[in-house]
């Protein structure tokens, strides 16, 4: 199973998500024959979407010379798209946004409609097995009022072989003196990627361990204020 992570902090190798992704990774890889590749976003050069949608008249390339070529190529070429990625402003830092809206050569231009009224693209063929899966972390203790628009937006844009993993205080994936409360929260990360790479899916009781905060939100918000 070839796997792509699309790194999108603007941290790059430096990012708190990061570990969540590369944890996740480890578990697939205990459970299963899995390859994995990851891309730092903010080292590439990728102009922004200019809506002209010549890539849907003309089969799928885009005008822009830049590395999105590079990223289009690998997603086509892989089973699991990973994007890990911290929450900015309740949403996906804007780099990543941008990879997100050049994914327009993927798809055609009919536009269907689904079971629930909801109308998208058609995958060009072959594209309509890929997985996707979003590992967002957090510098807030709160999921509630935090994660909603991001989680949202990754269902709306891929509707069908997702997962999603939201896990905040993310800041302590970088803390040393933190280890005590991360390091068994990395365990359970793996846990859920040997789940995911065996079974496509994570029983909800290892989500629910997963996702919740690793201190207690007061504690938390007094630790990070006084850091
Ligand atoms: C511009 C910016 C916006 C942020 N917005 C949020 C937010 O809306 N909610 C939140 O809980 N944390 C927010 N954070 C905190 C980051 O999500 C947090 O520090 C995260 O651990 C960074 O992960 P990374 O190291 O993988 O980039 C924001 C940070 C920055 C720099």
């Amino acid at each position: 199973m070839k796997v792509l992570v699309l790194n999108g902090s603007p941290k790059a190798e430096r990012s708190d998500t990061l570990h969540i992704a590369r944890a996740f990774c480890d578990g697939m890889k205990s459970a299963a024959d899995v390859e994995v590749k990851e891309i730092h976003v903010i080292k590439k050069r990728i102009e922004y979407c200019t809506g002209c949608f010549v890539c849907k008249k003309n089969g799928g390339t885009c005008v822009i010379r830049d590395d999105m070529a590079e990223i289009l190529d690998e997603i086509k070429s892989s089973d699991v798209i990973i994007y890990s990625f911290p929450l900015y402003s309740y949403g996906m830092p804007a780099p990543l946004k941008n990879v997100i809206d050049r994914l327009m050569p993927l798809s055609s231009w009919a536009m269907v409609r689904e079971e629930n009224g909801k109308y998208g693209h058609t995958m060009h063929k072959g594209l309509d097995s890929l997985r996707y899966v979003m590992l967002c972390g957090c510098g807030f203790p709160n999921s509630k009022h935090n994660f909603e628009a991001a989680v949202r937006q990754f269902e709306l844009k891929f509707p069908r072989n997702r997962t999603i993993i939201t896990v905040p205080e993310s800041p302590m994936f970088n803390i040393p003196q933190a280890d005590e409360l991360t390091k068994p929260r990395l365990e359970l990360i793996k846990q859920a990627g040997a789940q995911y790479a065996a079974n496509g899916e994570i029983e909800a009781e290892l989500m629910q361990a997963v996702t919740s905060p690793m201190l207690p939100d007061q504690i938390y918000a007094q630790f990070a204020n006084n850091f």
